[in-house]
């Protein structure tokens, strides 16, 4: 007791040393690159002085940067776990469903390697993590639970690190893809059972005790069934789209066979289906066919079933057959957005539709950065009340940031002007943002689609738009853009009452488009 309360008072020590500062990345690094303070070295051994236990205690002269940073990391992130009082204590390390910083924190070699004493349990689930086994976090040696689950780490789990956890009795790595490995006879996982490794990689071999507790087990079995199938039929008149691995069959019968009446697109080796779910759910089945089938699609799908946004479609589940797959959406989202561009909808639903692209992608970015997504005007969709929908997913995200930014300006462009019927005309993508490259700004009206009606107000924005997109599109200026930037200038571009706060702005870059020309 003694011995914690002390490591807690050093804890305390340190941290009341720095101002608390907001806890975003860009303010932590720029702290990161300050040097320890005067007293830093005096407040290091009066703490060890206290407490020799502390992890830092037997590297103090060589590494006292080192240290410093480690308080700093220890910081922020305690107030990121959103631990209630992180001068008295830090308990729990919760980054779970935090994607966004998790690999920053993992990142922090001098942070695992001082890892503070108090911290009891790590919790970095559901993050889309991908690569090796987070090793540094067997740096802290002291800490009683650890869930990993729902990401996508790969490899060997190092066995011996954990096991040499003495006091850790709760471990979750389901739903990642390490190396398949039996797990029978391994020592560390007679202290876990197999809800810790469920589609994990592992095979669990769970012979190794008597007969009693398999008939135990059979008997909970038993209980369990019953009550689930009462559960299934309750939740299934209660929440009817809670289910997400799909048969073959059970997507056959929606679709009345995979009939022709029923298929209403077809992209790209992908057939999409709309169907009806036996309690009457409408969905829409999007299928791939005879393609080279990923190994990972599975893993996939159950990260893009969390994703929830208005703008970023609903999956609702998945199937797997022998010579199909499937994602299987919630069936609104009538048809795409180069379709819907044919009938020449007016400036005010176009702006809509940009706007619900952006507010999509902007969560996409900010909590799935991992998750990649395609921005042609084919594959978004739209419902019925012309709400956007971001369908095409890719995990992990093919496309650096700028190439992201390049297909928002081009998504844009081809909702300005319907490129459709220009496409055969320019022959290629860079004609085409050539060709409008070229009219802007005085053409304008010969890039927008022929057959919208325009105002001079609707004009005025048109313009201040395109010139953004025309921004994105340039391949010259590779990566000086971020997305963070590009949304910002969109919106204020898109919003109804700025039409002349921000023309002087734009009216720079048109001078500066024309130069490159
Ligand atoms: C905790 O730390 C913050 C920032 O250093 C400080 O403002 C606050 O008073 C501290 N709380 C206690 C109880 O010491
Ligand atoms: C495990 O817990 C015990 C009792 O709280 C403690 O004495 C011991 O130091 C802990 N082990 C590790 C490796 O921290
Ligand atoms: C581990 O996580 C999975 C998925 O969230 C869950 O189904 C399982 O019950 C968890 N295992 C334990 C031991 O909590």
């Amino acid at each position: 007791m003694a011995e914690t309360s002390s490591t807690l008072m050093a804890f305390f020590f340190l941290l009341s040393l720095a101002v608390i500062t907001a806890t975003l990345p860009s303010a932590l690094i720029e702290e990161l690159n300050k040097p320890p303070p005067p007293e830093f070295t005096a407040l290091v051994s009066n703490n060890c002085a206290l407490d020799p236990s502390l992890r830092y205690c037997n590297a103090v002269t060589t590494d006292l940067a080192g240290i410093y940073k480690s308080t700093v990391v220890a910081r922020h992130l305690c107030a990121e776990s959103s631990n209630p009082d992180c001068n008295f204590s830090f308990a729990k390390i919760d980054l779970r469903s935090r994607p966004r910083v998790v690999p920053l924190y993992l990142s922090f070699a001098f942070f695992w390697s001082y890892c503070p004493s108090s911290i009891r349990t790590i919790d970095l689930a559901n993050n889309c993590l991908h690569g090796a086994f987070p090793s540094e976090v067997l740096r802290c040696a002291q800490i009683q639970s650890l869930d990993l689950s729902h990401n996508l780490l790969v490899g060997d789990v190092p066995l011996a690190g954990l096991a040499s956890l003495a006091n850790l009795s709760f471990l979750n790595l389901s739903y990642n893809r390490f190396s398949e490995c039996n797990i029978e006879g391994v020592e560390l996982f007679r202290r876990f059972d197999s809800s810790s490794f469920i589609h994990s990689g592992f095979l669990p071999g769970d012979h190794r005790h008597g007969s009693e507790i398999t008939a135990t087990i059979l008997l909970l079995v038993g209980v369990l069934v019953s009550v689930l199938s009462v559960v299934g039929l309750i939740g299934r008149l209660l929440l009817r789209q809670r289910r997400d691995k799909f048969t073959t069959a059970m997507l056959r019968k929606a679709t009345n066979g995979f009939s022709e009446t029923n298929l209403v697109r077809k992209a790209e080796g992908e057939d999409v289906y709309i169907g009806r779910l036996r309690d009457g759910a409408e969905i829409e089945v999007h299928v791939q066919r005879g393609k080279a089938f990923r190994r990972t699609f599975g893993e996939e799908c159950r990260i893009l079933a969390q994703l929830r946004h208005k703008n970023v479609a609903k999956v609702i589940g998945w199937c797997e057959g022998r010579d199909m797959q499937a994602v299987v959406t919630e069936g609104v989202l009538v048809r795409s957005v180069e379709e819907w561009l044919v009938v020449a909808p007016p400036w005010k639903q176009r702006l809509k539709v940009m706007m619900g692209v952006m507010d999509g992608i902007c969560y996409l970015d900010e909590h799935w950065p991992r998750v990649g997504y395609d921005l042609r005007t084919r594959s978004v969709l739209l419902r019925e009340d012309i709400e956007p929908s971001i369908y095409k997913f890719k995990v992990p995200s093919p496309d650096s940031e700028s190439e992201k930014v390049y297909r928002l300006g081009m998504f844009v462009l081809e909702v300005v002007a319907n490129k459709r019927p220009r496409e055969a005309l320019e022959a290629s993508e860079t004609g085409f943002i050539d060709w409008v490259r070229l009219q802007c700004p005085a053409q304008i009206k010969k890039v927008v689609d022929q057959k919208m009606k325009l105002t001079a107000a609707s004009l005025e924005q048109i313009k201040q738009v395109t010139a953004v997109a025309l921004e994105c599109t340039d391949v010259s200026a590779e990566g000086s853009l971020t997305m963070k930037h590009v949304l910002r200038m969109l919106r204020r571009a898109c919003a109804p009452s700025s039409a002349q706060a921000v023309h002087g702005h734009h009216h720079h870059h048109h001078h500066h488009h024309h130069q490159q020309a």
